[in-house]
């Protein structure tokens, strides 16, 4: 039988083929009814927490027993027992959510209770580093474990003092869903925007917070390697340029001198090399 199936029907049935059952489980006395479990709240110390379910009493005993969290069956917990446990060892973040104990019946609805697994929430996932062109989009996000589900905020961390994000300019949206939060920054101003950026998750039992950095470079950036090279091409050609210009005087010179004492302009700089030379040896 599945749950939520509309009770009349299920009556009626139970009526045609099962008079005298019919009969009981319209007593209250045998309505369902579990035992289950306080709430509790993970904190770091731990060693192994037990969910407990007690069907203490039932429409008829129950089919099959089974645990299910956040709304998914737990694999490999189906039992036929009215007593059932399910074991948490070392409880993390991520065990946290909605656990219930859901009891079947042949004839009748299914019986369940619920057990809350609260934590703090743990940032189990983000952006470390995001590197964008002066104009384009950024997206930032963080995602979490732990329950309930957290209120998310983000901050601007400038000399490392943390900062409502300035929203003057209408480029910041954040779009937060349950466990997932998202940082968009459009059009990236390469004076303004760089810089260190925190999400925080913050729910009755804790927060968390991590930190993106984001580096926006100039759109001229890409050509720099090109106008390096250019720029090299072009003190290349001066240098050459120059030392064609000075080279030619020069070499006149030291033709002279290989050329040995011709009469030249330059008769007096010889003497002074032959001088040199001469106190040298
Ligand atoms: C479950 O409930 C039944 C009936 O109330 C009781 O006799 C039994 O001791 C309980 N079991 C546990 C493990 O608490
Ligand atoms: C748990 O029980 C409620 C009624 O008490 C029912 O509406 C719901 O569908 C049940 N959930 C499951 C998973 O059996
Ligand atoms: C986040 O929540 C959704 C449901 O809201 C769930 O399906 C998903 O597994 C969760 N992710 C984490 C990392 O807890
Ligand atoms: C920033 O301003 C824009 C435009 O006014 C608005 O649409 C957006 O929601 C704001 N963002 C935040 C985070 O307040
Ligand atoms: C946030 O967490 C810190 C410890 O990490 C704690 O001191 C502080 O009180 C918490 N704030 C809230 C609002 O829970
Ligand atoms: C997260 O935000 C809460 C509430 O605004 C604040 O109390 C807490 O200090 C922040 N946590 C961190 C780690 O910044």
């Amino acid at each position: 039988m599945k749950a939520g199936q509309p009770g009349a029907a299920v009556l009626s049935l139970s009526v045609a083929i099962f008079g005298t059952l019919m009969l009981q489980s319209v007593s209250s006395q045998n309505e369902p009814s579990i035992v289950a479990s306080e709430p509790f709240t993970i904190t770091r110390e731990e060693e192994e927490v037990f969910l407990r379910c007690n069907l203490t009493s039932a429409y008829s005993t129950p089919q099959e027993s089974y645990w299910m969290k956040n709304g998914e069956e737990i694999a490999d917990t189906r039992t036929s027992n009215k007593y059932i446990e399910y074991r948490l060892k070392r409880p993390r973040g991520d065990d946290a959510g909605i656990y219930m104990c859901v009891y079947t019946f042949d004839m009748a609805p299914s019986a369940n209770a619920t057990i809350e697994v609260k934590s703090a929430p743990l940032i189990t996932g983000h952006k470390r580093s995001e590197n964008k062109n002066e104009g384009e989009r950024a997206v930032l996000y963080c995602k979490s474990v732990g329950y309930p589900h957290p209120v998310w905020t983000w901050y601007k961390i400038d000399d490392s003092i943390i900062k409502e994000i300035d929203n003057s300019s209408g480029r910041f949206f954040i779009n937060s869903k349950d466990n997932y939060t998202e940082l968009h920054i459009a059009t990236l101003d390469i004076n303004l925007d760089p810089g260190e950026y925190m999400c925080n998750a913050s729910n009755i039992i804790g927060n968390n917070s991590e930190t993106s950095v984001l580096r926006v470079r100039s759109l001229l950036a890409p050509l720099w390697p090109l106008l390096g090279v250019l720029a090299e091409i072009i003190i290349l050609v001066i240098i050459i340029v120059v030392y064609e210009k000075r080279k030619k005087p020069e070499d006149l010179q030291d033709d002279d001198d290989l050329a040995g004492p011709v009469k030249t302009n330059s008769t007096n700089n010889h003497k002074d090399k032959n001088l040199r030379q001469r106190n040298t040896n």
